[in-house]
């Protein structure tokens, strides 16, 4: 029984059901990135299936169990600075609950060929639910599909009101870079 597990027992929130469905399709045993991590459920599933995996966070405490299995980096995403990955790709880029979109570009670029891109956040429509309710934070119609337009093939796309894990209007996507 992994530490990660342990961890999850005693309060961490289930991973998403986006992600979960669209991990099935991740190459076994190849690099994941959980980008803006928090308490790293996302990578912690692919992190039980024997992928490595790179978190991300400004506050990486939410991960600090996993300091011996996995890598984790913490850094401000927001302060406009490089890109703190540089040229590394990804088998799968997870990106849950966070929007800044000055880096949306470095997202998609992180996804290595074959890879895929599983992003889910809130969206417009948002506000009459509650919080996050900010423009900068909410995602405009078809948002995401227009960041992969080009570069990634889109495999799924939703965008609507949910009642679970709480009531929210998200978008969500799961795009794939073609092989060379
Ligand atoms: C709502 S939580 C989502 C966590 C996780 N992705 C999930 O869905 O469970 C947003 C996360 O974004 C991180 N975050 C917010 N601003 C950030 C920044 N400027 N740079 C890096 N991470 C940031 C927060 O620390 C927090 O862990």
């Amino acid at each position: 029984m992994g530490t990660h597990w342990t961890a999850r027992r005693e309060g961490f929130r289930d991973p998403s059901p986006w992600v979960q469905r669209w991990s099935a399709s991740v190459l076994p045993q190849a690099p994941v990135l959980d980008l803006a991590c928090g308490s790293g459920r996302h990578g912690r599933l692919f992190l039980d299936r024997g992928h490595p995996v790179t978190f991300v966070d400004k506050d990486i405490s939410g991960v600090a169990d996993l300091a011996d299995q996995a890598e984790l980096i913490e850094v401000d995403l927001e302060t406009g600075g490089p890109w703190p990955l540089g040229t590394r790709r990804f088998a799968a880029v997870v990106v849950t609950c966070y929007l800044h979109r000055p880096i949306l570009e470095h997202i998609v670029a992180a996804v290595a060929p074959g890879g895929l891109l599983i992003y889910e956040t809130f969206a417009r429509g948002n506000e009459a639910c509650g919080h996050p309710a900010r423009p900068e934070y909410l995602l405009e119609e078809g948002e995401l599909l227009e960041a992969v337009r080009g570069r990634l093939t889109v495999l799924g796309y939703e965008h609507g009101y949910d009642d679970e894990p709480k009531p929210g209007v998200r978008q969500r996507i799961a795009a794939q870079r073609s092989q060379p």
